[in-house]
């Protein structure tokens, strides 16, 4: 089903204490903003509206970077205030808007599936939580409350569109709530439950960012790929190595620059994410990658692996040649790589060697590169 999102993310975080409100802040590597962002594009919606204060959007626009289909507006002063503002952003069409807390970062597809599909009975649907702890009312002389019946709302929550936009039409200027279930109960509107999950926490007080990274960190997993390409010599004056090219009294052969340090480390990085290789991203025997330059191909790669909420952490390439001499080559190498992958320099590696006359490299029949490459997931 098509949906349309609106991500909140104006509040101030005061309770999440001193420092950048917490949407900005850094958690596993990225800011708070872009996990939400990128779980909700990743979920299927058509397009995100992120609402912030009008100061901030060189934040999320810097956060936001490099991802599409989504938009700032600006937020309010208060939550309700700055859905208002949402509804007033989003486009008219698709039927379903989806409504979601920018500080809850570990929104997953089937979060979303599930409310979808219990929009099929109902105006609205909310992921819900059965309260655990006992609840109590007062200060200095405490009371019980029973927890009978009780829920946890979370967010997202998603609406019919017409539903949801009559019944913010109906809600006073001055009026407020802390969801927009509420706002649509109120109305006269049906909102129903699913299953919530403690992953929808909402990052609200400061000891929540530990045990948001805690998840990050449990969740992660560590991949290796390695990767290896040969191209034969023939006649030239300059070959391209790591995206370098150097003088050289041969060139190597290819469809593509030949670049076969380039070459190893793409099929090195797509064999870490389970993508096939090079071939079928770039099929030899289509003719736009003739006398292609191989840093599209590692471009695409990486592109693939921030895909899916990866990153490259470290890549070791060795050549294998008698000729041309890299060491004088090796800083440009890396710095280029790890230009193009957009990673430290520290984190790649080239090295050389020769195979002492003997082989195919040996006789300078043709130059070989072998790499491998490590990638951090999120699953
Ligand atoms: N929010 C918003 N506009 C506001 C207030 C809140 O878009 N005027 C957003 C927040 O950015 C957050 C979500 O609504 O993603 C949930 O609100 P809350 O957890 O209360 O965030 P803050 O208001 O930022 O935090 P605090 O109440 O601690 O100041
Ligand atoms: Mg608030």
């Amino acid at each position: 089903m098509d949906f349309a999102a609106i991500l909140v993310a104006a509040g101030s975080g005061v309770r999440a204490g001193p420092g950048a409100a917490k949407q900005w802040r850094d958690l596993g590597g990225k800011p708070v903003l872009r996990w939400s962002a990128e779980a909700l594009l990743a979920a299927g919606a058509q397009s995100v509206v992120v609402m912030v204060q009008p100061a901030d959007r060189a934040l999320a626009e810097a956060a936001l970077a490099g991802l599409s289909h989504w938009y700032l507006a600006d937020g309010g002063d208060t939550r309700t205030a700055s859905v208002r503002n949402g509804l007033a952003a989003v486009p008219l069409t698709p039927d379903v808007i989806m409504i979601h807390d920018a500080a809850r970062p570990f929104l997953e597809k089937r979060h979303v599936d599930s409310l979808l599909a219990a929009l099929a009975e109902a105006d609205g649907a909310v992921p819900l939580l059965p309260v655990a702890d006992t609840l109590k009312r007062g200060a200095d002389e405490l009371h019980t409350v029973s927890r009978d019946g009780l829920s946890r709302a979370q967010t997202p929550q998603a609406f019919h569109a017409d539903v949801l936009r009559k019944a913010y039409a109906t809600l006073g200027d001055d009026e407020r709530a802390t969801d927009d279930a509420a706002v649509v109960e109120a109305a006269g509107g049906r909102v129903i439950g699913v299953d919530g999950d403690p992953r929808l926490m909402k990052l609200t007080y400061p000891e929540d960012f530990d045990m948001a990274e805690a998840l990050v960190s449990a969740g992660r997993g560590v991949r290796i790929g390695q990767g290896f390409d040969a191209h034969r010599w023939g006649p030239g004056y300059a070959v391209w190595l790591c995206g370098v090219k150097i003088d050289h009294d041969a060139a190597l052969i290819g469809h593509s620059d030949a670049d076969a340090g380039l070459h190893a480390i793409t099929d090195a990085i797509l064999g870490a994410i389970g993508e096939g290789d090079i071939g079928d991203h770039f099929p030899p025997s289509d003719p736009q990658w003739r006398g292609a330059s191989s840093d599209i191909f590692l471009s695409k790669a990486a592109e693939l692996v921030r895909g899916k909420g990866g990153r490259i952490t470290n890549v070791d390439v060795t050549l294998v040649c008698e000729q041309p001499k890299i060491k004088p080559h090796r800083q440009a190498m890396r710095e280029r790589v790890a230009e193009i992958l957009n990673i430290a320099v520290d984190r790649v590696s080239v090295k050389a060697t020769t195979t002492e006359g003997m082989g195919f490299t040996g006789r300078g029949e043709g130059l070989a590169a072998q790499a491998i490459v490590s990638v951090e997931t999120s699953t």
